[in-house]
């Protein structure tokens, strides 16, 4: 019934907000407040997951720095990186958010997504406070999802609803910009705590939360995919996150069942494989999505997996013979374990 677009990006031809900066052509603009106010952000009635209902404009936004996308709880393909993402940016701006900076997740299935299907999804994914989940009226939901740029039209030959973008934003100073909500994270919390802040925290102590995280020192093209499309749900050796640690997989499965669930993990749930079940029942029912990996691509994971255990069991055998085992040091973050 949704339409939608995965990773294609339609861009919404009723993108209401016209002077949306859209990465990565960097175009600073500079808005006059009342354009961007109470009169152009409709103040609907919403509710959050914990059954508390708010005005959009009024509760939500005025004043405040922002980050809002369209979610739905079935959604198998986009929304499951895209929060994930976004629990990450949480994650990196640390205690603002719910201070200055709050995230909202719309939901584009009201009917389905009640307060509580809304508060079990975040539960899943880590949401912390600052956090929230909103559902509403179809009617109002559809109307503030024009005004803020991310309808998109109904599709029916798409089994995936919507826009997998973000739009973050300060209402008081007017700046506005739409992101892909599965870019890199780290880019989004420099965006969100320091530019849309006018970069009044680019010096402050609490930068470390996030700025001074360790680059990511990208050697593959397997290391890369994992950076950019696992990470958010996986670490290699620093334990669950919404997902396994996956540190060590490919000396517990077969490779061949590997590289087809990685690829097409919607259908080896679906067709009942117990290892898929046994996992998706134990990782509280959030779905690994269908990223719709090449073969290739696959196949470079496949070998970083396997090249990050042989790593680990090296070092854990040097450290063994020498007695003097330090723990590594977790930076912020971490994807992988340090040799
Ligand atoms: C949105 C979160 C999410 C993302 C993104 C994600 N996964 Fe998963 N993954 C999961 C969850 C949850 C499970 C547990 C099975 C389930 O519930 O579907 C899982 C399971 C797995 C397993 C099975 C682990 C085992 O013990 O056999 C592998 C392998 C895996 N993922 C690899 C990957 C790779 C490689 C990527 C990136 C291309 C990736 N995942 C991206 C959430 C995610």
């Amino acid at each position: 019934m949704f339409a939608c677009c995965r990773f294609s990006r339609v861009m919404s031809s009723a993108l209401s907000l016209a002077l949306i900066l859209i990465v990565p052509s960097a175009i600073l603009l500079a808005y006059n407040n009342s354009r961007w106010g109470a009169g152009y952000f409709p103040n609907v009635e919403l509710t959050t997951q914990d059954g508390q209902v708010v005005h959009f404009y009024s509760d939500l936004i005025k004043n405040k720095i922002v980050v809002i996308d369209l979610i739905y709880t079935h959604c198998v393909d986009a929304c499951p990186l895209e929060t994930a993402r976004l629990a990450q940016v949480q994650q990196m701006l640390g205690d603002r958010v719910g201070k200055d900076v709050f995230f909202y997740s719309i939901t584009i299935d009201p009917k389905r997504d009640t307060p509580k299907v809304l508060k079990d999804y975040a539960e899943k994914y880590h949401a912390g406070p600052g956090w929230l989940f909103l559902t509403g009226k179809k009617e109002d939901i559809d109307l503030l999802s024009k005004r803020i740029g991310l309808y998109s039209n109904p599709n029916p030959r798409n089994r995936d609803g919507h826009i997998a973008a973000v739009l973050i934003g300060n209402e008081a100073t007017g700046q506005w910009m739409r992101n892909s909500a599965t870019d890199n994270p780290r880019f989004l919390a420099v965006m969100i705590g320091d530019w849309l802040n006018s970069w009044k925290n680019s010096n402050a102590a609490n930068r470390s939360n996030y700025a001074e995280a360790t680059p990511l020192k990208i050697k593959d093209q397997g290391q890369y995919i994992f950076a950019t499309h696992c990470a958010a749900c996986h670490s290699i050796g620093y334990g669950d996150r919404i997902g396994p640690d996956l540190l060590g997989v490919t000396a517990t499965r077969h490779r061949a069942w590997l590289a087809r669930f990685i690829t097409v993990p919607d259908q080896v749930i679906a067709e009942g494989d117990p290892i898929a079940q046994g996992l998706f029942d134990k990782y509280k029912q959030v779905r690994m999505p269908n990223l719709r990996l090449a073969n290739e691509d696959v196949n470079a994971l496949i070998n970083f997996l396997a090249a990050q255990g042989a790593a680990h069991s090296n070092a854990a055998q040097t450290a063994a013979h020498r007695e003097s085992a330090q723990p590594a040091t977790a930076a912020v973050m971490p994807i992988t374990r340090r040799p």
